[in-house]
């Protein structure tokens, strides 16, 4: 099955966030198509983490079938979901996962959210590292904890963790939890077994619990390992919660399914009590029988979704550093989104924005709300049709060039 990314998708109809809506003043607004200024269709929109490609076969096949039977009632996991739950995380990152450590929720934010909630106290701090996905903030300034960075370092192209810095706020016993993105969006880095252990050896001498999202660990660049934080040394297991999902793997974010594997027997049970308490149950009958024909016969999709969004990666690159030297990609390990350093152009956050959005009219995620540490930075969603980026980059380099004459 050779599958054919360059293949045009009308995007429109769907009511597709990252296609149809724009994040206005007042949250997420549909486009206003009667604006001159906004709302048309030549906006290339490479923002938000979905990508551009119909879903893999077997899962189109799979969710098609359940919707053509027409029932559409509450539904439960089964035993063969578990199974191509754990033969994925098995098979992908040599994790022997038990059913039974198995939660599902909505999506991976919800359960930032719940597990912030549930396991820290208001005041009380959590350790992130920024420049990092912007959510990870949201959960802890929504319900009223404190937020504490760790920067990354960017030390020549490369971001690393700031062990130091880390083992001090750590220590401070404020700090309950910790979030970590693994793979890391948005700076693509995709943490090797040394750091990781090291991340976590701090985290539990203080005590503090660790969110390890993995949401992104299927989509590894070619080169890379991904290494599990479940696969870690035993002693760090009783203190984590693995987020895991199709989600971005197979662009089934929509399906609202997401699995946090607790393998502490504690622990579990104490978030199951909570997603009791919150009245959060149930599943999405889609979900279900999406994730498991992704799990199950996704894999040859996947290897190729992997190549093409490398060759994306690498059209990239080669743009940039012969057109627009001004702004130069960070090397991405894992992840379809690019972290692209802008600050030679000399264009503050809005500024740059406006260069992007009026100018290019390509609707790209601004670095800043990744944190201070992404001023002067953009994120470019690759997981697109190889002429959507080339009709990106060459808007941006007109864009760039009228700016820079002007
Ligand atoms: C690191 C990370 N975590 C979580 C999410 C969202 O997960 P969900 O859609 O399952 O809530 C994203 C989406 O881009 C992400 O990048």
């Amino acid at each position: 099955m050779t599958i054919d990314f360059e293949q045009e998708v009308d995007h429109y109809g769907v009511n597709s966030i990252k296609w149809e809506f724009v994040v206005g003043d007042d949250g997420l607004q549909h486009w206003d198509l009667t604006d001159p200024d906004l709302g048309d269709q030549s906006v290339l929109p490479m923002w938000i983490a979905d990508m551009d490609f119909l879903a893999a076969p077997p899962i189109v096949e799979a969710v098609t079938q359940r919707a053509q039977r027409g029932l559409y009632g509450y539904a439960s996991k089964t035993d063969s979901y578990l199974s191509a739950v754990c033969g994925w995380m098995a098979r992908r990152k040599a994790w022997t996962v038990d059913p039974k450590w198995i939660l599902m929720m909505p999506g991976v934010v919800t359960a930032l959210h719940v597990i912030v909630r549930h396991f820290t106290a208001p005041g009380d701090k959590v350790l992130i590292q920024r420049p990092v996905y912007h959510p990870f903030t949201f959960s802890i300034e929504n319900n009223q904890r404190e937020i504490t960075s760790s920067a990354l370092q960017l030390v020549g192209n490369r971001y690393e963790m700031d062990f130091e810095d880390l083992a001090e706020k750590a220590a401070d016993p404020a700090v309950k939890l910790a979030i970590l993105c693994s793979p890391h969006n948005p700076v693509g880095r995709v943490w090797s077994r040394e750091e990781l252990t090291r991340y976590a050896e701090i985290c539990h001498t203080n005590g503090v619990r660790v969110i390890a999202d993995e949401l992104h660990s299927d989509l590894i660049m070619p080169g890379r390992q991904f290494v599990s934080y479940g696969t870690l040394d035993e002693r760090f297991l009783k203190d984590v919660f693995v987020c895991t999902a199709p989600s971005k793997t197979f662009s089934l974010a929509g399906l609202q399914t997401s699995n946090i594997i607790v393998p502490n027997t504690e622990l579990r049970e104490e978030l199951r009590i909570e997603l009791r308490a919150l009245g959060l149950w149930g599943t999405n009958p889609f979900g279900l029988v999406g994730t498991e024909a992704a799990y199950n016969h996704g894999e040859a999709w996947l290897e190729q979704v992997i190549d093409y969004i490398w060759s994306n990666l690498e059209y990239l690159d080669d743009f940039l550093k012969s057109r627009l030297p001004s702004m130069k990609l960070i090397p991405i390990e894992g992840t379809y989104l690019a972290w692209v350093d802008c600050r030679d152009l000399g264009l503050d956050g809005e500024a740059l924005n406006s260069v992007m959005m009026k100018d290019a009219r390509v609707y790209l995620d601004k670095g800043h709300i990744f944190g201070p540490e992404g001023e002067g930075f953009l994120r470019v969603n690759v997981a697109c049709r190889r002429q959507t980026l080339e009709q990106a980059l060459s808007r941006i380099e007109r864009a760039i060039n009228d700016k820079i004459s002007g």
